[in-house]
């Protein structure tokens, strides 16, 4: 719970220059750990210059330290539909209320994480950003919006923020005493952009035959790399474009397959080795439209870009090739692709293994995402990449995003309740996986769903082998396709509701991964009514319940 605030007014200390402390305050909001990272670095920049730094994930910050900040950075990612993180929530809306305080007193810059193919892209942190200021903060730093591929906005603000704080330091500079070197391992870590060409060595469907659906076990070797992880992170895969779009693409073009182009990076490449390997084809956004306003020769573009509900429209569902189809012929060339395409996002996927149990391996499972919209069958770009075209013996563009909001208890006696419907399982498959490696005594609890009991039982053999084993203590599956009536895991949550509730008060963490629209948000409900009914309190008192376990890292979402 959010200690109450006092509607203290600060005054603001009359300070010249030279007296500015050297603070620094950096909150972040995170799910997948990017802005937590990046606090870090920034951190360790200002800790170089000799800063007193605190740092905290937004659900722990004290916001009484609001008063005594004098510099304070916010890095936030922006969630589903314009969304704060979980971690987020609690401190955005403290600001938001009427508890906040003035902060006349605070230099302030934000960093906004998003994604341009999203219509609320970095929206959290604009709305701190417009917050701060209205509270009264005063930007030292504009903000900075990134987009996918991060880095370089995010390097830059970095050093603005504090090429800022080192000028407004008016004497000169006092050495820091603290020598923060870069003391980071001397191995190689692979990034987006850095990525290990990992061998495929599995690849298993996992669903039986007459299923509607196709779930893939990859299993790859990181053999060589060093690369280490922990149950509860993820794996970027860099994928790459389906040729035969990509085919289709550039005869719509009317360009020739071999004609050159350079990447922002200096690479050189045919055209068609960028759309297959280099650049985002398939999804459209406002800000690519916009890209496109020079080199559009019809009123029809124009028109549409005009009105950005109509844009919004457009943009939805749609590739390049359609808005090739039905806006051009544009006067695009080769040569302005750098300046118009983004880099391919990388796709994560929550680890399905436990590198203690298939040393130098990764597991992951994979969703093939087919369908049909706006007249052609769209194919999920990276899940039918992986289905598909990866075989045995390929090698696959690999990197690990680390997870520090996912991950098992501290101590393996501590009882584990985990909610996983679909492919939102996989994570509990490392989960578990950790577990007997470590001979782990606390109870644990799995939730499983998905459509047929025959067909879609993902890792079945795996959960039955630990059950009888005894390192599950007990599993709780929901066919929803099996009968008549729909069954969820939330159903079965509510089935076991006193027992669960007795888990919880032993002191069991909660996890949640898989679909976070409809699922988590289902189940996230059904924990409030668990919880109301079975401590008698209001709705209210349930969800304070809830927030205090979330903030205690007892309840952790991995959701997409
Ligand atoms: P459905 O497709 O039959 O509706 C994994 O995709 C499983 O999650 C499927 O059994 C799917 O059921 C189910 N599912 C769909 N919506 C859900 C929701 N809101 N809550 C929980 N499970 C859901």
């Amino acid at each position: 719970a959010i200690p109450a605030e006092g509607i203290t007014a600060i005054s603001a200390p009359a300070v010249e220059a030279v007296q500015i402390p050297k603070e620094a305050t950096i909150v972040f909001g995170s799910q997948t750990g990017n802005a937590q990272r990046l606090a870090g670095r920034l951190a360790d920049r200002l800790k170089a210059d000799g800063f007193d730094v605190t740092v905290s994930a937004m659900n722990k910050f004290k916001t009484n330290d609001l008063k005594k900040a004098v510099n304070l950075f916010v890095l936030v990612s922006t969630h589903g539909e314009g969304d704060p993180p979980d971690n987020a929530v609690s401190f955005y809306e403290f600001l938001h209320s009427k508890r906040a305080p003035e902060l006349k007193h605070v230099k302030y810059s934000v960093l906004a994480l998003g994604d341009t193919s999203y219509e609320f892209f970095c929206k959290t942190g604009q709305d701190f950003d417009q917050r701060l200021n209205e509270l009264g903060a005063e930007k030292l730093v504009d903000r900075a919006d990134c987009d996918v591929d991060y880095e370089e906005t995010a390097s830059a603000w970095i050093n603005a923020v504090a090429e800022k704080l080192n000028q407004a330091q008016a004497a000169p500079a006092v050495q820091a005493v603290s020598a923060v070197a870069d003391a980071t391992a001397s191995s190689v870590v692979y990034t987006r952009n850095q990525p290990f060409q990992a061998e495929v060595i599995e690849s298993i469907n996992l669903n039986g035959r007459g299923s509607d659906r196709e779930t893939r076990h990859l299993e790859l070797s990181l053999e060589g790399s060093g690369i280490t992880y922990e149950p509860g992170d993820a794996v970027g895969i860099v994928p790459h474009n389906d040729p035969q779009l990509v085919k289709e693409l550039i005869e719509a073009l009317g360009w020739k397959a071999s004609e050159q182009v350079t990447t922002k990076d200096g690479v050189s490449l045919t055209i068609e080795e960028a759309f297959s390997t280099e650049y985002e084809i398939t999804v459209l956004s406002k800000t690519l439209l916009e890209k496109f306003e020079p080199f559009a020769k019809n009123d029809k573009f124009k028109k549409l870009l005009a009105d950005s509900n109509e844009v919004r429209a457009y943009v939805k569902g749609r590739d390049l090739l359609d808005l090739v189809e039905d806006f051009g012929p544009f006067t695009w060339q080769p040569s302005d692709v750098a300046g118009v395409l983004r880099k391919i996002p990388a796709r994560l996927y929550s680890i399905a293994s436990s590198l203690n149990a298939h040393p130098d391996e990764v597991h992951l499972t994979i969703r093939k995402v087919q369908y049909e919209t706006h007249g052609r069958e769209r194919n999920g770009v990276c899940s039918v990449y992986a289905s598909e075209r990866l075989e045995i013996g390929d090698r696959v563009s690999v990197f690990v995003q680390s997870n520090p909001n996912f991950k098992l208890p501290a101590s393996h006696e501590t009882p584990v309740i985990m909610i996983g419907p679909g492919t939102g399982v996989a994570p509990f498959r490392a989960f578990m996986e950790e577990r007997e490696e470590q001979g782990a005594s606390g109870k644990s609890w799995l939730f499983f769903g998905d459509r047929h009991y025959v067909t879609d039982f993902l890792y079945q053999t795996d959960w039955q082998r630990m059950l009888n084993e005894g390192a599950l203590t007990k599993l709780e599956v929901a066919f929803s396709r099996d009968t008549e009536q729909k069954v969820y895991v939330q159903h079965r949550l509510l089935e076991h509701a006193a027992e669960l509730y007795t888990w919880i008060e032993e002191g069991a963490h909660l996890y949640i991964c898989g679909d976070e629209k409809h699922m988590a948000h289902d189940v996230h409900k059904a924990l409030l009514q668990i919880i109301q009914e079975q401590r008698g309190v209001s709705e209210e008192a349930a969800a304070a319940y809830l927030q205090e376990l979330q903030d205690a890292g007892r309840y952790q979402r991995d959701v997409y």
